[in-house]
């Protein structure tokens, strides 16, 4: 298939943009963060679940919200061979209710998913902004009491304490109220910057019919300037809704859980109501909120369920990922070196021995000694077996240990032994 590679369909043999291959040092760092991740929210009651990585579009359109980015401009939508328009999903939040209501699940509250994996947005990728990229996110549905948001927000913390990269993370804290309150609010905003419309920017005009609470957060200097005079949502929330707030800071603060107050934190998400919140960090440039997430009371009805409140988040795996220390390296190895054609067998016998002593072991498939022991080296071994004939017909093998520069013969059927004890 590939036998016409030539210079001008090497392009084609690229990773698509805004994709990246995870070579093992990077696999190594996202997979510390997502085993982190889940071990911690198992002490928290959440346990693991996986959906498909694409679902019906309707699935993610109504509950996300059409007139969102994510929706109207990010979705990998495609048609398949039935006729039924799929999307590869763009979060996981949806998914989840959507797999809740075809599992019947709805009775059995509360319930508490932990999920990590690979998600898809056509954004314009930069660094910390990819086209696939890999969240891990809990969702805790059923309970409608503010202890839920405290706990879910707590488990976000305490897995970026836990992975080292809360010290440099402010946790912006905002409420969007009951839907009554949102609706004032909207009316407003849109009174407001109807007044302003001339000197919006043009995506912030197309928020305006749209989706205007979005224009709070665009990134434009001239609508920030508009944004700066807009109505606070402070005075269009109900008591309803500044009860139900004041009761999750106050769990917050319990809990000796940081955060700043942000007016103007919205969420690119429709289906949030109430507490809305982000990670955010100065380490990363522009993409700096690593986890966010927030209620979601009207979420299930929107995909034809019951009413269920439900709050939860989300975190960027690639992003953590950045702000993690060098991850360890992976165990050192040992390697067998066969010395002549002849202990080629022995070796292989030996190697999986050790193998299902569980130490990890490394064999090479050819060259000398001197080839194998560079081998060694650059596979940062610990100790080297070396299997001469001469020895091995004395039933007995050479361990080098390569650090110290020693070696001492080990009786071959107690290798196994002789290494663990070594070792331990
Ligand atoms: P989100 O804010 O859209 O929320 O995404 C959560 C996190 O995923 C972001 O804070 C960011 O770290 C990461 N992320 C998003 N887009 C990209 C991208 N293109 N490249 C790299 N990282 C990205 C949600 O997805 C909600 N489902 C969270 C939630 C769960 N709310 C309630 N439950």
């Amino acid at each position: 298939m590939f036998s016409g590679l030539n210079e001008s369909n090497m392009a084609e043999l690229q990773a698509v943009r805004g994709t990246q291959d995870l070579l093992p040092e990077e696999q190594r760092r996202h997979r510390i963060v997502a085993e982190t991740a889940r071990q911690i929210a198992e002490t928290y009651g959440f346990q693991e679940i996986a959906t498909p990585i694409f679902e019906f579009t309707e699935v993610f359109s109504r509950p996300i919200g059409e007139a969102t980015d994510v929706v109207s401009k990010e979705m990998y939508t495609f048609v398949d061979r039935s006729g039924d328009s799929l999307s590869l999903r763009p979060e996981g939040t949806a998914a989840v209710a959507r797999a809740v209501l075809s599992n019947g699940l709805t009775q059995s509250t509360p319930l508490k998913f932990f999920y990590s994996g690979p998600m898809f947005r056509h954004e314009r990728p930069q660094k910390g902004r990819y086209r696939q990229f890999h969240q891990i996110g809990v969702e805790l549905m059923g309970p409608a009491q503010p202890q839920a948001d405290a706990e879910v927000i707590a488990l976000g913390a305490h897995i970026l304490e836990r992975l080292g990269v809360l010290k440099s993370c402010i946790l912006e804290l905002n409420t969007l109220g009951d839907s009554s309150s949102r609706q004032a609010y909207r009316a407003a905003l849109v009174a407001y910057f109807t007044q302003h419309v001339a000197a919006l920017s043009e995506d912030s005009r197309d928020r305006l019919t749209r989706n205007p609470l979005r224009i709070l957060d665009s990134k434009d200097a001239g609508d920030k300037e508009i944004v700066a005079g807009a109505p606070a949502f402070d005075a269009y929330l109900n008591d309803e809704s500044k009860t139900f707030f004041a009761a999750v800071r106050q769990r917050l603060d319990l809990l000796k859980i940081e955060y700043t107050l942000n007016p103007r934190l919205v969420r690119g998400l429709d289906y949030y109501s109430h507490t809305a919140f982000e990670f955010v960090t100065t380490a990363l440039g522009s993409q700096g909120t690593v986890l966010g997430g927030g209620r979601y009371d009207g979420l299930m009805p929107m995909i034809g369920g019951p009413e269920m409140p439900a709050v939860g988040w989300a975190g960027g795996i690639e992003r953590l990922a950045m702000l993690l220390e060098a991850p360890s390296p992976p165990p050192r190895p040992i390697v067998v070196i066969p010395v002549g054609d002849a202990t080629d067998l022995a070796a292989l016998a030996l190697t999986q021995e050790l193998r299902h002593a569980g130490l990890p072991v490394d064999l090479g498939y050819s060259g000398n000694v001197t080839k194998r022991m560079k081998r060694a080296n650059k596979v940062n071994a610990r100790f080297a077996l070396v299997l001469g004939e001469e020895e091995l017909s004395r039933g007995a093998v050479v361990l080098r240990d390569l650090d110290a520069g020693t070696q001492t013969e080990l009786a071959r059927d107690q290798v196994c032994q002789s290494l663990q004890a070594i070792l331990a």
